[in-house]
C-alpha cells in the first residue's frame, strides 16, 4: 500500500521573488493495496506535487511516505521507479521514437535482450487493445490522443509494477474517446492487480474510476470517500459547492 503522513511541499518563489509557495499543506493519505485512488481538485490545488513525492520526483518538505510498508526516502530512487509505473500528464512520449521503443523503454533500461523487449511490447499493446502488427512501428504523431494515452498506460505497465501513478492520464481526449477509455481502465483493473494513485479534475471521472476519492483545496485533503459520502455527507461548504459545480444534481 502507499501512505503519506503529514506531507507538506514549499517551493521557493518562482523567480526567487515574493513568498515562497506552500503547494502540499499537510497531506496525509493512504491507498490499499489493489486499491484505487482519485485525487481531485481544482489546478494549482497540489495534485501533482503530491503524486510526485510518491515516486521521488519531488522531494518533500516535510512528512512521511512509505510505499508497501517501505520509506520512499531511505530506498535507491531507481528501484522505487522500477516498482512505481508512471503515467505523464499529456503522455509523455518521445516523438522521434517508435510506439514500441516507447513501450520498450523501461525493458531495454533494464537490459532486457530485444527479443524479450519485443515480446513484452506486443502483450502490453495487446493489453491496452493495439493490435501490435499495426502500431508497433508507427510513431506517436500518427496516431490518435487515445491512442497516445493507452501507449502511455502499456509504457508505465511494462516492468509489471505493483504501483501505478497517473497524472490526468485522460486529461486531454474527446467525451467518448474518454469514456472508451474508462471503460477499458475498469477493464485492464480486472487483469492487472495494481495499487493505483490517479490524478483528475473531473469528478464523475473520479467517481467511476476510483475506490475512493481524495479532494484537494489548497495543498490539502478535504474530504476523502465514495461518492455517497461527497452526496450525502460533504464534510463543508467548500465540498458541496465544488461537487455542484462539477457535478449535475
Ligand atoms: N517547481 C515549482 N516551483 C514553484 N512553484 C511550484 C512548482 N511546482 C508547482 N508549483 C506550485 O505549486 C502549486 C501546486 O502545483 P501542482 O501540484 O502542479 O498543482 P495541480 O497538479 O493540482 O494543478 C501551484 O501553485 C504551482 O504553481
Ligand atoms: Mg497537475
Amino acid at each position: 500500500m502507499i501512505e503519506l503522513k503529514d506531507v507538506y511541499k514549499v517551493f521557493p518563489p518562482r523567480g526567487g521573488v515574493g513568498d515562497p509557495v506552500v503547494a502540499v499543506d499537510g497531506v496525509s493519505l493512504s491507498v490499499g493495496a489493489g486499491e484505487t485512488l482519485c485525487l481531485i481538485g481544482t489546478s494549482g490545488c497540489g495534485k501533482t506535487t503530491t503524486m510526485k513525492m510518491i515516486n521521488r520526483l519531488i522531494e518533500p518538505t516535510r512528512g512521511a511516505i512509505t510505499v508497501g510498508g517501505e520509506d520512499v526516502a531511505a530506498q535507491d530512487v531507481i528501484r522505487l521507479r522500477r516498482r512505481l509505473g508512471y503515467v505523464i500528464q499529456k503522455g509523455g512520449l518521445f516523438p522521434h521514437m517508435t510506439i514500441a521503443r516507447n513501450v520498450g523503454l523501461l525493458c531495454e533500461e533494464e537490459g532486457w535482450d530485444a527479443e524479450r523487449t519485443r515480446a513484452r511490447v506486443d502483450e502490453l499493446l495487446n493489453l491496452v487493445n493495439l493490435p501490435p502488427e499495426e502500431f508497433r512501428a508507427r510513431y506517436p504523431r500518427d496516431v490518435s490522443g487515445g491512442q497516445r494515452q493507452r501507449v502511455g498506460v502499456a509504457r508505465a505497465l511494462a516492468l509489471d509494477p505493483d504501483y501505478v501513478l497517473m497524472d490526468e492520464p485522460f486529461g486531454a481526449l474527446d467525451p467518448i474517446t474518454r469514456s472508451q477509455l474508462h471503460d477499458e481502465f475498469a477493464d485492464l483493473k480486472t487483469k492487472v492487480k495494481k495499487t493505483i494513485v490517479i490524478v483528475t479534475h473531473d469528478m464523475e471521472e473520479a467517481f467511476k474510476l476510483g475506490d475512493k476519492v481524495a479532494l484537494m483545496n489548497a495543498g490539502r485533503v478535504v474530504q476523502v470517500g465514495v461518492e455517497q459520502d461527497f452526496r450525502e455527507r460533504p464534510a463543508s461548504a467548500f465540498v458541496s459547492e465544488f461537487l455542484s459545480s462539477h457535478l449535475g444534481p
